[in-house]
């Protein structure tokens, strides 16, 4: 079963006005199976972002069609949409977001608050995440006493807390040492892995795409190529600096080795 359908998004920005305009995304078809984890990679301005903006209904696309755990949000009114939003899915950007007026815990609780949860659930719950993200001893810790791997993870428990039919990460180990990216990475395989949660990561970096079981390649707007990960992750990890390099694009996105 699909949580995410993508049918010939299109994206174009610009005025009519002016007639200035620019084809940001191009007929691009994508699908994510229920517990896949799928990366997307491209050279910088290959429209990545605007991708992850269409799917997450943060921007209207052009033309083309979404559909997110059986359900079209192009029809929805704004207040619907910020529900459908709410509960369908779960973000988690590069600067992680988190309120730092709150403890870890009470930044991870928050959707359930909205959702009025009963107090003993979203106990359960949190300790459920923590525990799968390897940050129960830091729960009642401030953002500013806290790394940012860990910071990171209680994004991303707060973003899965609700089981939203998918989450979208933009660059999320971005702001990372390679220490606590890697932390970040295998936080969000265990996910993937023991709860069967579907994940679509947008990302420049190929050890954090490594950890992807697809990754499908973007360049000017258009789909360009997919790769799948078999058993072994430093072979995935080679096959995508092949990738990116039979990509090309401007010289800084070609990233070096890390690890
Ligand atoms: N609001 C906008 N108005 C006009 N053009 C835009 C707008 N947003 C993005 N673009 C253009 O669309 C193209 C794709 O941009 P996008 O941000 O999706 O790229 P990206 O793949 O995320 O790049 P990066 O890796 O640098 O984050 C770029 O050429 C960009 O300049
Ligand atoms: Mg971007």
């Amino acid at each position: 079963m699909e949580v995410l359908k993508a049918r010939a998004l299109t994206k174009v920005y610009g005025s009519t006005q002016s007639g200035v305009t620019y084809r940001a995304l191009d007929g691009v078809d994508l699908e994510v199976e229920k517990g896949e984890f799928v990366g997307v990679m491209g050279p910088s301005g290959s429209g990545k972002t605007t991708l992850l903006n269409l799917l997450s209904t943060i921007d209207k696309p052009t033309s083309g069609s979404i559909e997110i755990n059986g359900s079209d949000p192009a029809g929805l009114r704004p207040d619907e949409l910020a529900l459908f939003r709410r509960r369908e899915l779960g973000f988690v950007f590069q600067d992680f977001n988190l309120l730092d007026t709150l403890s870890l815990q009470e930044n991870i609780m928050l959707p359930l608050v909205l959702e009025r949860v009963r107090k003993q659930e979203m106990l359960r719950r949190l300790q459920e995440m923590a525990e799968l993200l390897g940050i129960t001893p830091i729960l009642t810790k401030r953002t500013y006493e806290v790394s940012g791997g860990q910071q990171q993870r209680a994004a991303i428990a707060r973003a899965m807390i609700h089981s939203p039919a998918i989450l979208l990460a933009d660059e999320l180990t971005g702001n990372l040492d390679s220490k606590s990216a890697s932390d970040v990475m295998n936080a969000l395989k265990d996910l993937n892995e023991r709860q069967g949660a579907s994940i679509l990561m947008v990302t420049h970096d190929p050890f954090a795409a490594s950890f992807c079981k697809r990754i499908v390649f973007i360049k000017d707007g258009r789909l360009f190529s997919e790769i799948r990960r078999g058993q072994n992750q430093q072979a995935f990890f080679q096959l995508i600096l092949d990738s990116l390099s039979m990509l090309g694009g401007r010289s800084d996105d070609i990233p070096t080795a890390r690890a």
